[in-house]
């Protein structure tokens, strides 16, 4: 039997990089998948190299608007929620603190912590009882780097919300894990508006500070996306996964 047979899962920024290649494993062990980003053209784009039972929903996750028609749509088409996965997210230009503008803050605290907040507020009344709900935090909240502060508090505080809300739906038997990747292989680099060669230095700099001497790819990551989510984790709750080729450990 595939692994999440009949289940609905959520997926936020599902066009791009991790979100993506976790909905098509996500499809391809027997999910209804909602992919949901903030670009319609290319949601269209990506929905149509899929195959499978899924719907695609445009919603900016920093608007408390368009999370509550995330989730209308969601049970309109399906009318459950299993699986969350708080995906979306963003780096923005790298900043060192004392360049850092409240546009900057607020753009990335808006979208990385307000979003899955108001998402999570949204589904939680839609969800089954010992459904999933899975993060995406990063190693940036054990290892620092550079001109990324307000990124990486961005998923320290989603980690800490985590922990709340883990103890918040126990008594309906919700698991409440997250996965933290180091550096994959996504267009979340070129999203950072850096020139192409700092971009490659920057790159080459990560690659150094893990062990397995790489980038990891989004697939890889999926794949603990996919062993969380499913019964094979059935005691795994609260837990942060570093999917990082050991970066965070050494
Ligand atoms: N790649 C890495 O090295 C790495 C490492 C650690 C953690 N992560 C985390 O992994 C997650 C996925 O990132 P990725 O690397 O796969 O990058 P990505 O390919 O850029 O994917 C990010 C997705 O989030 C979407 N998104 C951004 N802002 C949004 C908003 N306001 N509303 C709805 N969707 C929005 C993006 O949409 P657009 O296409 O419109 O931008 C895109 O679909 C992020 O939370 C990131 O922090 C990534």
């Amino acid at each position: 039997m595939k692994k999440l047979h009949n289940k609905v899962a959520v997926i936020t920024g599902a066009n791009s990089g991790i979100g993506l290649a976790t909905a098509k494993l996500y499809l391809r062990e027997g999910a209804k998948v909602v992919l949901s980003g903030r670009r319609a053209n290319a949601l269209n784009e990506v929905a149509a190299s899929l195959k499978g039972d899924f719907i695609t929903v445009t919603a900016d996750v920093s608007r408390a608007e368009d999370n509550k028609k995330l989730i209308r749509e969601t049970i309109e088409k399906y009318g459950k929620i299993d699986i969350l996965f708080l995906n979306a997210g963003v780096v923005l230009r790298p900043t060192p603190t004392d360049e850092i503008t409240e546009k900057h803050y607020n753009e990335v605290f808006n979208i990385n912590v307000k979003g899955p907040i108001l998402a999570i507020k949204e589904a939680l009344p839609h969800m089954n009882d010992e459904g999933t709900i899975l993060f995406n935090n990063s190693v940036v909240t054990q290892r620092g780097f550079d001109g990324l502060g307000v990124y990486s508090a961005t998923k320290g505080a989603l980690r800490a919300y985590q922990r709340v809300l883990t103890s918040e739906v126990k008594s309906r038997k919700i698991r409440v894990n997250s996965i933290a990747p180091g550096p994959i292989v996504t267009p979340i680099f070129d999203k950072m508006g850096l020139p192409k060669d700092v971009s490659e230095e920057m790159g080459k700099g990560f690659a150094k500070r893990v062990p397995l001497g790489r980038f990891g790819t989004s697939e890889e990551v999926a794949k603990s996306a996919l062993f969380l989510a499913s019964d094979d984790a059935s005691f795994i709750n609260g837990i942060e996964l570093e999917v990082d080729g050991g970066m965070s450990q050494i």
